[in-house]
């Protein structure tokens, strides 16, 4: 879908996120051919600096963090003539009357604000007062998007002061992961999944997130947040979301965030025995979560298992099982939806239980598995086996589809092309806090303290055993 000639200003254009996978993204789209002539990106930070050293910083950036082979050197040459530098002062005057006289007329206008959530206000109040804001111009803020209810709210109030809500786009990226995109074409553009995507036929989901890096120099943030608030509050409720929603009448932003939302709101609340939390320990090579945040004392949890229950038509009696964590044995995401068992089984010869399972992994080895129960093959009778129907993308695609597009290329050029589909609505933001608040102010009440875990483990025994109580097992977490 092409794009129009754009301006864009990133704020907090200097920072870990911008060098990391914003301007890379950007980058990666210009050698794609999708930022047309005349578009302009302008780094806006506190930092002093001129045109050149913005584009020394990024041609660094781009060597240090794009992915893949060294970049072209025409290629290069061409981005880095696109981008500016602009000194900016968030919360006083400097820098505003200088970035405002380099908007243009006419160009898709986009401010990125990469910076922390406290001057997201401040960002749009001068954003405004120097007349840089019209009907179309769009604004990005990415997460955390508060730490609860109360801060959401606040930034939500901020926001809508000075801009439309369809002018605000709330990244979670994981919405911009190409197998989290599949998962609705998996469901709505296939006749033979939906009619048994209930709980008649599902015994239960399981969404796993799993990293093998710790907490890595990020302790200040993270130990204020704990996977709760960084992991589950976002990336995996939008998961739940898309797996549970009822199909919207259109792939359009407000109706596929009306049935997300309706989704938020059937949650119903966790029971303390239905979570367990868990902080991971030293191992021979690596420090542990307590040393990392530098904090003995620490109650944050590093990871996160639990039972969840969407009380509609759809899912009652089906539970969903969701966790993440950090330092586990591999890095594995996936969904797994685990179909009940036949009713009564015909063959004498067959002892097992045989379930099907849809399972999509996110990543790595993007892909989709439909575990089928068949005949083991041979004169032993009816002896049933499972066998996996698997659909490897770059197998099944061919190479092509082993580039997988970062999911920052598309929602950046979603913002530009003004596409709000993937992108996170205020109240569905307050909704998933309203969810969690009650959940992190039960375990600060009680003072909770997590389980330790090994590293490189599938997190604290107490996650197998809630399993286990229900007669049922976590897949295996491999990549
Ligand atoms: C971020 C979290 O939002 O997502 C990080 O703050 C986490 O703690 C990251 O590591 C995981 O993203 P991905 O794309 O690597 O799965």
């Amino acid at each position: 879908i092409p794009v129009d000639p754009f301006d864009l200003v990133i704020f907090g254009g200097t920072g870990d996120l911008a060098r990391r996978k914003i301007l890379p993204a950007l980058f990666r789209r210009y050698c794609a051919g999708q930022m047309p002539e005349g578009s302009q990106i302008i780094g806006a930070a506190r930092s002093d600096m001129d045109d050149a050293a913005f584009k020394k910083l990024v041609k660094d950036a781009l060597a240090e963090f794009n992915p893949g082979p060294k970049p072209d050197a025409d290629q290069l040459k061409g981005f880095l003539a696109a981008l500016h530098y602009v000194k900016v002062d968030a919360m006083g005057t400097d820098g505003w009357k200088e970035l405002a006289g380099k908007m243009r007329e006419g160009k898709v206008r986009a401010f990125y604000f990469s910076v922390a959530p406290s001057l997201f206000g401040a960002l749009a109040e001068r954003l405004h007062g120097n007349g840089m804001v019209d009907p179309d111009t769009r604004i990005v803020v990415e997460k955390p998007f508060g730490r609860d209810l109360e801060t959401a709210k606040a930034l939500n109030t901020s926001l809508a002061a000075h801009f439309d809500e369809s002018q605000i786009y709330r990244i979670d990226h994981y919405l911009g992961k190409e197998t989290v995109q599949n998962l609705m074409a998996i469901r709505f553009g296939n006749m033979l999944f939906e009619p048994l995507w209930n709980s008649q036929y599902v015994d239960h989901i399981q969404i796993t997130v799993a990293e093998t890096v710790g907490v890595q120099g990020r302790g200040e943030y993270y130990d204020r947040s704990g996977a709760m608030r960084d992991m589950v509050q976002n990336h995996l409720m939008q998961l739940l979301c898309l797996i549970a929603m009822e199909p919207p009448a259109k792939f359009d932003p407000d109706a596929v965030r009306d049935e997300k939302l309706k989704v938020i709101r059937a949650l119903d609340p966790v029971e303390p025995g239905d979570i367990v939390r868990g902080q991971y320990k030293a191992d021979g090579e690596r420090t542990g979560y307590l040393e990392d945040v530098n904090d003995p004392q620490s109650k944050t949890e590093s990871f996160v298992a639990m039972k969840v229950h969407v009380s509609n038509w759809r899912w009652a009696g089906t539970p969903f099982y969701l966790r993440t964590g950090k330092r586990m044995k591999a890095r594995a995401s996936e969904i797994a939806v685990v179909f009940k068992e036949t009713p009564h089984s015909i063959f004498d010869e067959d002892a097992g239980r045989h379930r099907n399972t849809l399972s999509i992994r996110l990543q790595p080895n993007e892909g989709i598995d439909l575990d089928v129960t068949i005949k083991e093959p041979g004169p032993g009778g009816m002896r049933l086996v499972d066998v996996p129907l698997d659909m490897t993308f770059s197998e099944a695609l061919g190479p092509e589809a082993e580039v997988v597009t970062d999911a920052y290329e598309r929602l950046i050029m979603d913002v530009i092309r003004g596409n709000q589909t993937l992108f996170m609505r205020g109240d569905e933001v307050e909704a998933a806090w309203a969810w969690t608040d009650p959940i992190i102010n039960g375990w600060e009440a009680r003072g909770d303290r997590p389980a330790s875990y090994d590293s490189g483990s599938a997190g604290p025994e107490d996650s197998l055993a809630m399993m286990h109580q229900d007669g049922r097992r976590w897949r295996e977490i491999r990549s």
